[in-house]
């Protein structure tokens, strides 16, 4: 049976010696919390480290963690302390995860590491490439892993990948710094299907991948190397059920089973007749403990009534200790916490209880049920699901939940308190509404925030990823445009050789050529420029190059070859050793009318230009920020459209709009060239919209062939222009 294939950095457990047997103990965050669930629904298999370093595992303990591990579905990759050193903790937590989180001067790029990043996601890729079956799909996960979607789409391109990024994606002016910014964005792109929690990490995605990739992007759905690549949003839930029932079975219990952590609560309870204010995260820099703990401080300076009584109960989990600015943080809160509790702890009370451990769950959930207030307060964060897990704890809906505007998570719950967790005075306050919130008021807003979260849970999610997933992959093979393969491709070569009149219709940019960043001063390249000698050595071969360039760029480069040119879309023909015939249709005058408008757009948008034809005018964006360049051309297109005069007419083009007379185009011309011989081999390929015309006026036995996947009338596409030229190279 097909299988799912979980790829994660971290298994959501970590191996420990004990004696001389291994034991496993669960992992903290929230992906291992999240996909637990996932994985212990379905037929899947996780792939992932088992949170030790191999080095110290000799062949006898590597063997025994593996059978354990398999027993629960679960597939090791073992790295040793070097790749820990490089990949995990200077890499991946070094590098991105600061940059990610917009924690510029943390991060730091190192050449040496980046290498180890991209040899450890080369393991993964294998590992999951020697576990996978037919059928199965893949579903890697988070920042460490970005590179190893295409490198497995490499190796088996029909395999389905899916990827999620836990973490934030940033601006596209902070991903920029990035250096290796291309190799990262392109491993990713070897997924069909890329999830993020929330629309805006998807808009910065998209943003860079215009940007940085240049690439098409309609919507979202990226165009990339013919392959179209799916970009939502998907914000992850928790297990909604297990912690409400987890919750209930909680205030259940009588005295006698009651845990020690819940008993020192009860306590705290009568004694102090106070409240108590919840902080749980991992110790990490990102999640704003230290602003916290500042802010209630100064709750504590500004409202001495609440002295003796309010107690903040700090769990910090320890992560990625190793790193330094981890250990600077944890040196920061001692010493925060410290003067905090100096400062006002009285015999009866201490206003901060701080653990500094992980806790198991139902420590977790004796917290939950007993705060009466959740101050979740990261300055930066993905998603955060204990927020989420703090909601479905509050079986009477009672309580209130203070939650940064910086994390993913505050997006779907606008009736928590929302705060700016950089502004204390405003965090110290938000304590103070907290506290005295009246019932109705906690209840009103945590109905509906439950209601949030029960519907859209942990099942939810990754039943909506994986549909995405499914929907995603049977795209590309419903379409009805067949990708050139190497049966189709014989048959040209065959057909090719068995005909006598042989007519090859070839546009010029974006087909034999790349784009060019200034296409006027652009030389063809020479291997180009052999190969159509080649082709056209023999006299039974007829070839066009039909193109919306100036006839002066063709005349120049291309009349010594034996080959017609056509130049403007068909305004301009040259057949062979002949002179050009300039066909003309209407008069000039409208190009005084319409030129000032392009001119005025051409101000307002930067890095747009216009080129003037003989006979038409083009409007080029392809230079200016993708964005603002296409919401222009939509509006420019939309004033000219009002205002074309009979017999001229708006190509809407790759990047280019451009004013034509009417009754000339690609087509049109392709239709008299038909015409003018009896041929029995027709090939045509071109790249761009203005290019379909071609592909209409084509008879059933032509080879029609698009360069790129896009829409189009084109019987057949190619993923890139350098596969068409080699496709050319074969015919003899
Ligand atoms: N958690 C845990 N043990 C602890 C404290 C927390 O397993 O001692 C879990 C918590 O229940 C939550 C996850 O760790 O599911 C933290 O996820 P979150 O999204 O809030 O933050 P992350 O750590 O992923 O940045
Ligand atoms: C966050 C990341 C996860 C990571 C987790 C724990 O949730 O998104 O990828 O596993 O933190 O961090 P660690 O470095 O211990 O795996």
């Amino acid at each position: 049976m097909a299988k799912n294939i979980i790829v994660s950095n971290r298994l959501p457990v970590q191996a420990k010696k004990e004696k001389a047997d291994w034991s496993f103990t669960p992992t903290s965050g929230g992906l291992a919390t999240g996909m637990k669930s996932f994985h212990q629904e379905g037929e899947s298999l996780w792939v992932g480290w088992p949170g030790v370093s191999s080095d110290i595992l000799d062949d006898s303990s590597k063997k025994q963690i593996h059978e354990d591990l398999e027993k629960t579905q679960y597939w090791p990759v073992f790295l040793n302390e070097e790749e820990l050193d490089h990949f995990y903790f200077g890499f991946s937590n070094k590098c991105l995860w600061p940059l990610f989180h917009y924690f510029i001067e943390f991060h730091q790029f190192d050449t040496h590491q980046w290498e180890y990043y991209i040899q450890v996601n080369q393991k993964f890729a294998d590992e999951v490439l020697n576990v996978i079956e037919d059928g199965d799909k893949v579903w890697i996960h988070d920042y460490q892993l970005m590179l190893c979607p295409q490198m497995i789409k490499d190796i088996m391109p029909d395999v389905t990948v899916g990827f999620f990024l836990h973490i934030p994606f940033p601006s596209f002016e902070i991903f920029r710094i990035f250096p290796e910014r291309e190799r990262l964005l392109n491993g990713l792109l070897g997924a069909d299907l890329i999830g993020f929690h929330t629309y805006d990490y998807e808009r910065h995605f998209l943003s860079s991948v215009k940007r940085i990739l240049n690439l098409e992007v309609n919507f979202n759905i990226i165009l990339h190397q013919g392959r179209e690549i799916v970009v939502n949003t998907f914000p992850m839930g928790i297990d909604y059920k297990k912690f409400e029932i987890s919750a209930l079975e909680s205030v259940k219990k009588d005295d006698s089973k009651i845990s020690e952590l819940k008993k020192q609560i009860n306590t705290h309870k009568l004694e102090n007749k106070g409240k108590l204010i919840l902080s749980i995260d991992r110790l990490d820099y990102t999640k704003g403990v230290v602003n916290r703990l500042l802010a209630f401080e100064r709750f504590l300076d500004t409202y001495p009534q609440y002295r003796d009584k309010i107690r903040l109960v700090m769990l910090a989990v320890p992560s990625r200790s190793k790193v330094a600015q981890y250990k600077k943080l944890k040196r920061q809160t001692d010493e925060v916490v410290g003067r905090i509790n100096g400062k006002f702890a009285s015999v009866n009370w201490t206003p901060v209880w701080y653990y500094y451990r992980s806790m198991d769950f139902e420590n977790l959930i004796d917290l939950y049920v007993s705060s009466d207030v959740a101050m979740i307060t990261p300055l930066r964060d993905g998603m955060n699901l204990v927020a989420k897990e703090y909601l479905a704890t509050r079986i009477n809906n009672d309580g209130v939940l203070i939650l940064s505007e910086l994390a993913g998570s505050s997006k779907e719950l606008p009736q928590a308190l929302l705060v700016n967790p950089f502004d204390i005075e405003q965090l110290s306050e938000s304590i103070k509404i907290a506290i005295e919130m009246p019932l109705k008021e906690q209840k009103e807003r945590n109905i509906l925030l439950r209601k949030r979260i029960r519907r859209y849970d942990i099942n939810k999610w990754s039943s909506s990823f994986m549909k995405a997933l499914n929907d995603s992959s049977n795209k590309e093979y419903s379409s009805q445009v067949k990708l050139i393969d190497k049966s189709i491709a014989n048959k040209i070569s065959k057909t090719y050789k068995e005909s006598r009149n042989k007519l090859l219709l070839l546009d010029y940019d974006g087909t034999m050529v790349g784009f060019q960043e200034n296409p006027n001063k652009a030389i063809p390249p020479k291997d180009l420029l052999e190969l159509i000698k080649k082709l056209t050595k023999k006299e039974d071969t007829d070839l066009v190059i039909i193109s919306g360039r100036p006839y002066e760029f063709l005349e120049k480069y291309f009349t010594h070859l034996n080959i017609t040119l056509v130049a403007e879309h068909g305004v301009f023909t040259k057949f062979k050793q002949n002179k050009w015939e300039h066909k003309k249709s209407i008069s000039e005058d409208w190009k005084e009318h319409l030129i000032p408008i392009l001119d005025t757009f051409t101000d307002n948008t930067p890095g747009t230009f216009i080129e003037q034809k003989t006979s038409s005018v083009a409007w080029h964006y392809r230079k200016a920020d993708p964005e603002l360049g296409t919401k222009r051309s939509v509006e420019l297109k939309t004033v000219l459209t009002s205002l074309l005069p009979n017999g001229l007419t708006l190509l809407d083009g790759n990047k280019v709009l451009e004013l034509v007379p009417a009754n000339i185009n690609k087509g049109v011309v392709a239709l008299d060239l038909l015409n003018s011989k009896d041929y029995d081999f027709i090939l045509v390929a071109g790249d761009d919209v203005t290019d379909e015309n071609m592909f209409l006026n084509m008879p059933e036995k032509a080879f029609s062939i698009k360069v790129g996947k896009k829409k189009t009338a084109a019987k057949y596409f190619i993923r890139k222009y350098t596969q068409l030229l080699a496709l050319l190279n074969n015919l003899n």
